[in-house]
């Protein structure tokens, strides 16, 4: 395929995922979006569904009801802006993040997937500690943001303290698109900035329905609304004697933060963040390979993978890897080269990833996430491309915070047990630590969030039938060394040294006090801090 097919693919195409804390409205808002996008005709699958709380099987519910494709990685949609020719519509790929409220390396790899996120924060309680959390990895990854303040048409806080809130906590200006009319809870419609138009919305029954949209200009709008069109209109002219207008370069440098204010339940300012997802975020880029050459997007086939999972369907205990296409077009069938082993890896069941029926999909472009089956040699940040060779950076680890020892409580399955626990280790569900006095029969588990460990039991569990049980350890920091420090770090009280899966020589302190005093009595031993968690 000629690159300026490539080039026209990549264009049209976004890459995204919504970061937000559990409750602020990431499964409504990706039914809206849905809504929005024409692959549903009416939302309310997810709407008051109370108690449920992650977004997978959110979203096997609403493929359940509507009948549309979606899974729990990514949902790809075509939307036609403004502007657009409607045979050539914008391709917009929706990658979700794991639901739970406990921060994990799944979400960070997630996020390397991704070109842009939207901060979806609930209106009345502002900024959440895991939106704080996934905020931080997408400043460390240079990811632009856009905020959604969501639930509008409840009372809340105002525009003002919102953005107060944005700059102060993360240091992030926000540079409103458009401006609500209404306080929170009384969401009549929104000032755009740009054009000084006033959109109104019409509630339709249920929320069920895109909400109509009439424009009015200024003095219309100033006419029917009276006091709340007055205030939107002063804050709108306050952000601009701020300063806090739109500013692409800045948004992409992450400095500014284009805002928005929605209802994803009554569908209210839904296609406003669709417009400026498809005007503002950056289309899928080339990608700066090990080697420190920038793999262009136009250039032969070359993805990464970034989530690796155990089969769905249970009959079956097959493993399947997502990959993100970094360049070229992916055709199924192709025999890719697996960088890491030197091998070729066949991709006749590549499926696209939404569809828990597993459709196959045919051809992808850079941005678009396929899912690969059988993908047993595949682990988190592996490359696979076609000739010319390129490799990509791994994805770093974080620094675990979290140690455990894990022990298998039936004799006769520690066959099962191995198994398992190489399974895990490779889907990047924990990081596998042993030493010689521990043995193999008791490996320690380190985590960036503690739920990890359950997730581990639960698994062994389900899909092994192991029963194990999990003792967290007196450890809270890892460090790296190496062979010659380990002798004598070995001696020192409060420190283990253990050796990773990949090879990687870890010691473990009790606490920060210990680690200080080790590193000042004996300043000659190896001890480099791991990638901190964000
Ligand atoms: P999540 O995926 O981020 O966890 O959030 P989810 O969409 O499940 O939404 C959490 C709750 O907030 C849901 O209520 C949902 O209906 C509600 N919600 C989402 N967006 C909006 C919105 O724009 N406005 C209002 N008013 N509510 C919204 P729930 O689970 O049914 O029950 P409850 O928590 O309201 O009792």
């Amino acid at each position: 395929m000629s690159s300026e097919v490539i080039g026209r693919e990549v264009k049209r195409r976004r890459t995204f995922a919504i970061i937000s804390h559990p409750d602020a409205g990431k499964s409504t808002m990706t039914e809206a979006l849905a809504l929005h996008a024409r692959m549903i005709s009416e939302a309310g699958a997810v709407h008051g569904k109370g108690g449920r709380r992650s977004t997978v099987s959110d979203w096997m519910e609403m493929e359940k009801a509507r009948g549309i494709s979606v899974s729990s990685t990514a949902l790809q949609f075509k939307y036609s802006a403004s502007g657009d020719d409607d045979d050539f519509p914008h391709v917009i790929n929706l990658v979700d993040t794991p639901g739970h409220s406990d921060f994990s390396e799944d979400t960070y790899r997630v996020l390397t997937a991704v070109d842009a996120a939207v901060m979806l924060i609930d209106a009345a309680k502002g900024l959440e500690p895991q939106t704080l959390k996934l905020f931080q990895v997408c400043r460390h990854r240079g990811i632009p943001v856009i905020t959604v303040v969501n639930k509008w048409d409840r009372p809340g806080q105002t525009p003002l303290e919102l953005i107060d809130e944005i700059s102060d906590r993360i240091g992030l200006i926000p540079t409103p698109l458009y401006v609500p009319v209404g306080i929170a809870g009384d969401y009549r419609g929104l000032l755009d900035r740009r054009t000084g138009e006033y959109i109104k919305f019409t509630r339709t029954a249920g929320g069920a329905k895109i909400a109509p949209e009439d424009i009015l200009d200024a003095e219309t709008a100033r006419a029917t609304e009276g006091a709340a069109w007055i205030a939107a209109a002063e804050e709108s002219e306050l952000l601009g004697e701020l300063g806090q207008d739109h500013d692409q370069e800045m948004f992409l440098a992450g400095q500014t933060s284009p805002m928005i204010f929605t209802s994803a339940m009554l569908n209210f300012g839904v296609r406003q963040l669709l417009e400026a997802l498809v005007e503002f975020a950056p289309p899928p880029r080339g990608r700066v390979a090990i080697d420190e050459s920038t793999r262009e997007v136009t250039d032969p086939f070359s993805a990464v993978v970034f989530k690796v999972q155990a089969g769905m369907d249970s009959s079956h205990r097959d493993r399947l890897a997502y990959m993100r296409i970094v360049s070229g077009e992916f055709e199924r069938g192709m025999v890719v080269n697996h960088a890491q082993t030197g091998k070729p890896f066949a991709t006749k069941y590549a499926q696209a990833v939404f569809g828990r029926d597993r459709a196959t999909v045919d051809t992808a472009f850079p941005g678009d996430v396929v899912g690969l089956v059988n993908a047993m040699a595949l682990a988190p940040g592996d490359t696979l491309y076609l000739d010319p060779k390129v490799q990509f950076p791994p994805i770093p680890s974080f620094a675990p915070e979290h140690f455990s020892s894990l022990r298998v409580t039936t004799a006769d399955k520690y066959k099962q047990f191995r198994k398992a626990i190489d399974q895990l280790d490779a889907e990047g569900v924990v990081q596998v630590l042993r030493n010689d006095l521990r043995g193999d029969a008791s490996p320690v588990l380190a985590a960036v969030g503690p739920m990890q460990f359950e997730v581990v039991t639960a698994r062994m569990k389900a899909e092994f039938n192991v029963d194990t049980i999990i003792e967290p350890l007196g450890y809270s920091l890892a460090r790296r060394t190496d062979e010659a420090s380990a002798p004598e770090l070995t001696k020192q009280r409060g420190v283990e040294v253990f050796t990773r899966s990949d090879g990687a020589i870890l010691a473990l302190f009790s606490d920060k006090w210990r680690l200080q005093y080790i590193e000042k009595e004996h300043s000659d031993l190896v001890l480099e801090p791991l990638v901190a968690a964000a």
